[in-house]
């Protein structure tokens, strides 16, 4: 094992059982609760120790400096630590420490940043906990209401302006203006590297993507005693819906999923009365997203009609293309002599690509599976990673 693999599996075994379920060997670190909030207080110490100022954006994102917090022309690093339910390790956390030891490479070769860089650590990425993806970005760039983010509340009513423990700052064009540039790095979410020799890729693109809630409606009743010419069940509607919504997904070389589903009273010998579906989509084209979205509420709305119940349909969020900055990928990519991907996960990335040139670095990921305890790194490919961080920020802050 390289010195570096090795400082990195000291690091990162520090944070590894914060938030992991005994049972499934995945994560439960949703966003400002106990788990999150113990990595937000490893972050803070980790920052004390190497000297970085740490600063909130009031949003409950935070920012350990590497320099002037005051000055312009930063580059931003840094990612997220909560997780999906039962989520793999690396998904967010990745980044976060990656970017502090590709700090401390730069300081042990003696190199100074010109420009300051800030390491950070958003809130809300996976959007596990309160409904909306990439939150803590999207406050921070204004793309969301301050009152919407405010109201969003979790499983337990619980709102996301009391977790925070205040109503959220919302856009900051003073801070997000002194940014020249964000490089997020993250694991691989795909097999795309597995098969290369590249332990590091470099991204050109995330897919449209966004969240739908197929909300139906139907009446309770008896499991036994009703017959079946006069139910109203919202389950078959919900069923017909997540099939539908796979075969227009294939039908159009997208991506559709339903992995969430709320029913009422969720009780063996009852019809529900209610059945909520949330349905993921994602696709290469704007259009074809958008044509999916449409063709898979067509057919809910049809099939609601024979079966007697109501639908509502809800957009959570949307995403829109993201075409990183080419300049900036082309010439980190060429620096690194990395290949270049696109990818269909989210990102923060992806949220402030549209404010400031912003480009993504990825480590490979051997299972190729992401969003689950399966999800993997070698710790020599995440030190390869370190090492291609340092390189980028020595490049872009440090000349
Ligand atoms: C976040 O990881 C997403 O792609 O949903
Ligand atoms: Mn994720
Ligand atoms: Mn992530």
């Amino acid at each position: 094992m390289t010195d570096l693999a090795a400082r990195f599996r000291q690091l990162w075994d520090k944070i590894a059982p914060v938030g992991r379920d005994a049972g499934s060997g995945g994560y439960l670190r949703y966003a400002l609760t106990d788990a999150e909030l113990r990595l937000r207080q490893w972050f803070r110490e980790q920052a004390d120790r190497r000297g970085m100022p740490v600063t909130a954006d009031g949003n409950g994102n935070l920012f350990a400096w590497w320099g002037d917090p005051g000055a312009g022309d930063a580059v931003l690093t840094g990612s997220h630590f909560d997780s999906v339910p039962h989520g793999g390790a690396y998904d967010g956390p990745l980044g976060i420490v990656s970017a502090f030891l590709a700090v401390d490479e730069l300081r042990a070769a003696g190199v100074a940043p010109v420009r300051s860089v800030a390491v950070a650590a958003f809130v809300e990425e996976e959007g596990a906990r309160f409904g909306v993806p990439c939150l803590g970005s999207r406050l921070l760039t204004g793309e969301i209401a301050v009152d919407r983010a405010a109201g969003l509340r979790d499983a337990a009513g619980v709102s996301f302006a009391d977790a925070l423990g205040d109503r959220p700052a919302g856009a900051d064009p003073g801070l997000t203006g002194r940014f020249t540039a964000f490089v997020e790095l993250h694991v691989e979410q795909g097999r795309a590297l597995v098969e290369t020799d590249a332990p590091v890729a470099v991204a050109s693109a995330i897919w449209p993507h966004g969240r739908w809630r197929f909300d139906f409606h139907g009446e309770g009743n008896h499991a036994g005693t009703t017959r079946m010419a006069d139910r109203r069940d919202p389950m078959l509607t919900y069923a017909f819906t997540v099939l539908a919504a796979n075969k227009e997904a294939r039908l159009r070389g997208a991506h559709a999923t339903v992995g969430r589903v709320a029913v009422e009273p969720n009780a063996t010998n009852a019809i529900p009365s209610k059945v909520t579906g949330w349905l993921d989509a994602r696709a290469a084209e704007p259009d074809t997203l958008r044509g999916l979205v449409e063709a898979v509420h067509a057919k809910a709305a049809e099939r609601a009609r024979r079966d007697g119940t109501g639908l509502t349909l809800t957009e959570e969020s949307a995403t829109p293309l993201v075409a990183f900055d080419g300049g900036l990928g082309g010439r980190l990519a060429a620096l690194l002599d990395a290949p270049v991907l696109p990818t269909g996960a989210g990102h923060d990335a992806g949220v402030l690509a549209a404010h400031l040139p912003t480009a993504m670095l990825f480590v490979r990921n051997p299972t190729g599976v992401s969003h689950s305890p399966a999800e993997s790194a070698t710790d020599a490919d995440c030190a390869a990673g370190v090492s291609a961080l340092a390189r980028v920020l020595e490049e872009l802050a440090c000349r």
